[in-house]
């Protein structure tokens, strides 16, 4: 099989490529990726010769760069990772968000159509169900909870979504789409919290965390991810939507102050800062149908996943270290005022 990833120089997209490579050693996979300041090929470092492995430096809003790909390739498969996928950038450069997840999804459908895939699986997010209240512990995001965006990038994401479906219902298309919760694990960019934090720990740095830190959010390892998406891939029916998520509830802070356990830190590193806008309270996945239907559950549990992912941030300094350029701690500055 040949399978065309997008985004795969990205975090989810790079653990992918690596499970899939690692899993399916008989399957070519192209990596179409734009390496916007999130795409990392050192990620990609111990398996960039491998001769079913092909990596393509390029945009998926460009129709011209997606269709000469197609046209050569004919890949039977997409996964669609490539986004745009930062709120906090979103709130300042909604236009970005726009053209790759919405344009950039939309060039991706027209090429799967006019060159024939086997499946279209579209990358999505629990963000495009919006929050839940705090105090109602009962609520969880089910495939039926309405579209609700709170933010530019969920608003992008859902947008996309709907374009997905309006392919298969339309043009037949044979898609499917997956909804994630929050992932951690290795190759994560170092803005996104749980990697920030371990950084700024590691540094003997302030803790920035948005308003009280009682935001929840519902943490998945990427490679249990990884391990869902294959699963829809082999046996997902076409034109379905399926949730991904482990029931690991945390506030922002609980995982601030296990990160500090771990790395043996004191909490005085914490410091609140002002509420990101419209910062949405809580997220939660209920998992039933993939479980039920497809009989996937997570491997990971969250306490040693993040320990695992601590240790992971401890030994590649250098793959994180590259990042930390003047350009990127402007970023952090302006986005968190510690
Ligand atoms: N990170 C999470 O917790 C999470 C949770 C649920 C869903 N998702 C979704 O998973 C996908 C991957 O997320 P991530 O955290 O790995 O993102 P990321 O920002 O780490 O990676 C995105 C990748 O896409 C590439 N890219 C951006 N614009 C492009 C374009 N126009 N053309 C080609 N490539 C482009 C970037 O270079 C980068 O390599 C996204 O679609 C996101 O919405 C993420």
């Amino acid at each position: 099989m040949k399978i065309l990833v997008t985004g795969g120089a990205g975090f989810i997209g790079g653990n992918f490529v690596h499970y899939w490579l690692q899993n399916h050693p008989e399957d070519q996979l192209i990596n179409l990726d734009l390496l916007t300041y999130a795409g990392n090929l050192e990620t990609l470092k111990t398996i960039e010769t491998l001769p079913n492995y092909q990596f393509v430096q390029g945009d998926i809003a460009d129709r011209d760069t997606v269709f000469t790909l197609f046209e050569r390739e004919k890949p039977d498969v997409v996964v669609n990772f490539a986004a745009e996928s930062h709120v906090d950038r979103s709130i300042k450069d909604p236009e970005s968000f726009l053209r790759t997840n919405v344009l950039g999804t939309m060039v991706l459908l027209e090429a799967s159509k006019a060159y024939p895939v086997k499946r279209y699986h579209q990358i999505s997010t629990d963000e495009v169900y919006g929050d839940l209240p705090l105090e109602r512990k009962d609520l969880f995001f089910t495939e039926q909870t309405p579209l609700h965006t709170s933010s530019p990038y969920s608003a992008s994401k859902a947008s996309a979504d709907l374009l997905v479906q309006a392919y298969h219902r339309t043009y037949g298309l044979p898609v499917t789409i997956s909804r994630c919760s929050n992932n951690y694990g290795p190759y994560h960019f170092p803005e996104k919290l749980i990697p920030l934090m371990i950084i700024r720990a590691l540094n003997h740095e302030k803790l920035p965390i948005y308003g009280k830190g009682d935001n929840v959010r519902d943490w998945l390892h990427v490679e249990d991810h990884c391990r869902a998406i294959e699963k829809i891939l082999k046996e997902g029916k076409e034109g379905e939507v399926y949730n991904i998520g482990g029931h690991n509830e945390r506030t922002n802070l609980q995982v601030v102050k296990a990160i500090l356990k771990t790395l043996d830190r004191p909490e005085s590193l914490i410091s609140f800062v002002t509420d990101r806008l419209g910062h949405d309270r809580r997220y939660a996945i209920d998992p039933t149908k993939i479980e039920q239907e497809l009989g996937w559950k997570p491997r990971y549990n969250f306490d040693t996943g993040l320990q695992q992912t601590v240790a992971w941030y401890l030994s590649n300094k250098d793959w994180w270290g590259n990042i930390l350029t003047g350009e990127y701690r402007e970023y952090i500055k302006e986005t968190y005022t510690v």
